[in-house]
């Protein structure tokens, strides 16, 4: 009993061992003024992301000062952020709007901003489908590889397509490093297969890890939003006919050998990932020598319980 009631009120972050309370959240406003620009940016698209949805849920009036508290943590990041460095002017233009029109947000913000559906069409499915199906992990590389810059190019369309997926809580915590030069590539020797390093082109993703947690209460989406962007990166990399493996990078990976911890160590220094961005998964991408046979999939009944 006394057990369980201390596990509800301290929270326990697995990856970094941080031990934070409950009671953080919601976060004051000293607190606000400690954290680091990414985590501002971060709460102000979780904060508003909220304060539009309780117009979906028609829940705005009736939960008036939970959303007035949001309105105003949020201004607040607004305000903080005024004298911060950052790229992300479209998100502060977003969040302005939100929070100008908090009063008659559907009329003013979702009735001006909203489109009408698209046609339903049945058969494109069947389109994104075969894409879906056709794409196999390709692990042995052409001899003849694009350009370094067509291949960075590339890199940047993946990133793209991943910070478009879905995610918990509009956190939009995923950080990328792309990566062609061999140097780089060699640290990652202890801890990959020999197909990865001798990839064309890497694209490193990591999590911002302080967003999830006790700041967020929601530290299983960390892997669950990194799953999603990658899938898009994959399949837009796939839909240009360029091979791509998903290769395994997480913290269970890079702690269970101690060559493993001083490897990531030493990629992570020279890549100037923050010991807060939780490693998940390395896309390795390049011309494929060849597509290689299908791990058979059972008919979708064996999937059904
Ligand atoms: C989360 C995840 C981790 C993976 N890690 C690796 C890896 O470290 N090395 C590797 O060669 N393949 C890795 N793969 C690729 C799988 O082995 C592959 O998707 C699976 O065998 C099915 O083959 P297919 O992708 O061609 O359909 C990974 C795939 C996923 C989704």
């Amino acid at each position: 009993m006394i057990r369980n009631k201390l596990r509800r009120i301290v929270e326990y972050t697995p990856l970094y061992g941080r031990i934070l309370l409950k009671t953080e959240y919601p976060i004051t406003e000293y607190r606000l003024q400690q954290l680091s620009t990414d985590e501002l940016l971060s709460i102000l698209k979780h904060e508003c992301h909220r304060i539009e949805k309780s117009i979906y849920n028609e829940i705005k009036e009736e939960k008036s000062e939970y959303y007035a508290e949001k309105k105003k943590r949020s201004e607040k990041v607004l305000e903080l952020l005024e004298s911060r460095e950052h790229n992300q002017k479209e998100v502060i233009s977003w969040a302005t709007e939100i929070l100008k029109k908090y009063d008659n947000l559907d009329e003013e913000f979702i009735k001006k901003k909203r489109r009408e559906p698209d046609q339903l069409d049945w058969g494109a499915a069947e389109d994104t489908l075969q894409l879906v199906k056709s794409r196999r992990s390709v692990r042995v590389w052409a001899d003849d590889q694009p350009s370094k810059e067509a291949l960075e190019s590339m890199a940047n369309k993946m990133v793209e397509a991943a910070t478009w997926a879905p995610n918990s809580g509009n956190r939009q915590a995923w950080r990328f490093k792309i990566i062609t030069d061999d140097e780089t590539k060699q640290l990652l020797r202890p801890i990959k297969e020999e197909h990865t390093i001798k990839a064309p082109l890497l694209v490193f993703i990591g999590m911002d890890s302080r967003v999830y947690g006790a700041l967020g209460r929601n530290e299983r989406s960390l892997y669950i939003d990194a799953g999603a962007a990658i899938m898009q990166m994959v399949l837009v990399g796939h839909s240009t006919g360029l091979g791509i493996c998903w290769n395994h990078f997480a913290d269970d990976l890079i702690n269970s050998r101690d060559a493993n911890k001083e490897a990531y160590d030493e990629f992570a220094q020279a890549m100037s990932i923050a010991d807060y961005i939780a490693p998940i998964a390395i896309v390795a991408v390049g011309k494929a020598e060849y597509i290689p046979p299908i791990p058979s999939r059972p008919d979708t009944e064996a999937f059904k319980m």
